[in-house]
């Protein structure tokens, strides 16, 4: 009897020391692939309006190029897109600081420098210098001069930190090459309970004539964007083809 103790403890001590071996070569022995982050975007197949990179399930979209800017100022626009109310419904308030990311001509940005006034600002941000040219002819001859012009990146769009009151997205983010970047650097641009306004075609509605990837569910954007310090606030959908998805910075 007396002589089984010693073999026990012998047992039950090599099982402790097995253990303990293998959890400290376990992690060192795994494949280098296994320990790299799952990487955020995925390749597919390219549709004719894409550009074959997919994030979180949805093709992106090809940027719409600057010989397509008369498109952005077709008067048609006001009845298919009713920008007043959109910027009645965005609540925005004299001396607010705000960025209209993917600005294109403008359209927006002068606007919303309107309701900001000159104790406000508004920086118009682009990745085509093209279209910072033409907002350099827009907003003075709208007659605002509170609108700032800036050449931002695929990743960034180069404004200050913890600046902005709103950022406005309307019909571009769906084409940002690089979304989960762009999303990081605009939620750093945002001062704590500011807001970012997206404005998609809606993809849940089949009469919005608009081509499939330049619409977007609210499902998608929330998926997207509440990946960040964003926390979704409400969704309008009475504009007669967009929808208004809105998020405030935690
Ligand atoms: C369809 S236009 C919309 C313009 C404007 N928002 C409007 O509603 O009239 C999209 C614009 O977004 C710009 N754009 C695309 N990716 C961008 C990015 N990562 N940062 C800033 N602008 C971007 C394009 O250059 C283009 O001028």
């Amino acid at each position: 009897m007396n002589r089984a103790r010693p073999k026990l403890v012998t047992l039950s001590g090599l099982v402790l020391a097995l253990f303990l071996l293998s959890a400290l070569v376990a992690p060192a022995a795994a494949p280098a692939a296994e320990r790299r982050p799952a990487p955020i975007y995925e390749e597919g197949p390219k549709s004719r309006d894409g550009i074959g990179k997919f994030y979180l399930g949805r093709e992106i979209s090809q940027v719409m190029g600057h010989e397509g800017a008369d498109w952005l100022e077709r008067p048609e626009r006001l009845r298919e897109e009713s920008p007043e109310l959109l910027h009645e419904l965005l609540g925005l308030k004299r001396g607010m600081v705000v960025a209209d990311i993917g600005a294109g001509t403008g359209y927006h940005s002068w606007r919303m420098a309107r309701q900001v006034g000159p104790s406000g600002k508004v920086y118009a941000v682009d990745i085509q210098p093209e279209m910072l040219a033409l907002i350099a002819v827009n907003m003075p001859a709208r007659g605002v001069s509170n609108v700032v012009g800036v050449l931002g990146t695929t990743t960034s769009p180069k404004l200050p930190a913890n600046s902005l009151d709103l950022v406005l997205m309307v019909d571009v983010y769906h084409e940002f090459n690089q979304p989960h970047e762009m999303l990081t650097a605009i939620s750093q641009s945002l001062k704590s309970g500011g807001r970012v306004a997206f404005v998609e075609y809606r993809a849940e509605d089949p009469l919005v004539p608009i081509k499939g990837l330049h619409k977007m569910t609210e499902a998608q954007v929330r998926l997207e964007a509440e990946r960040h310090n964003l926390v979704w606030v409400e969704t309008h959908a009475e504009l007669p083809w967009q929808h208004l998805i809105l998020f405030r910075k935690r």
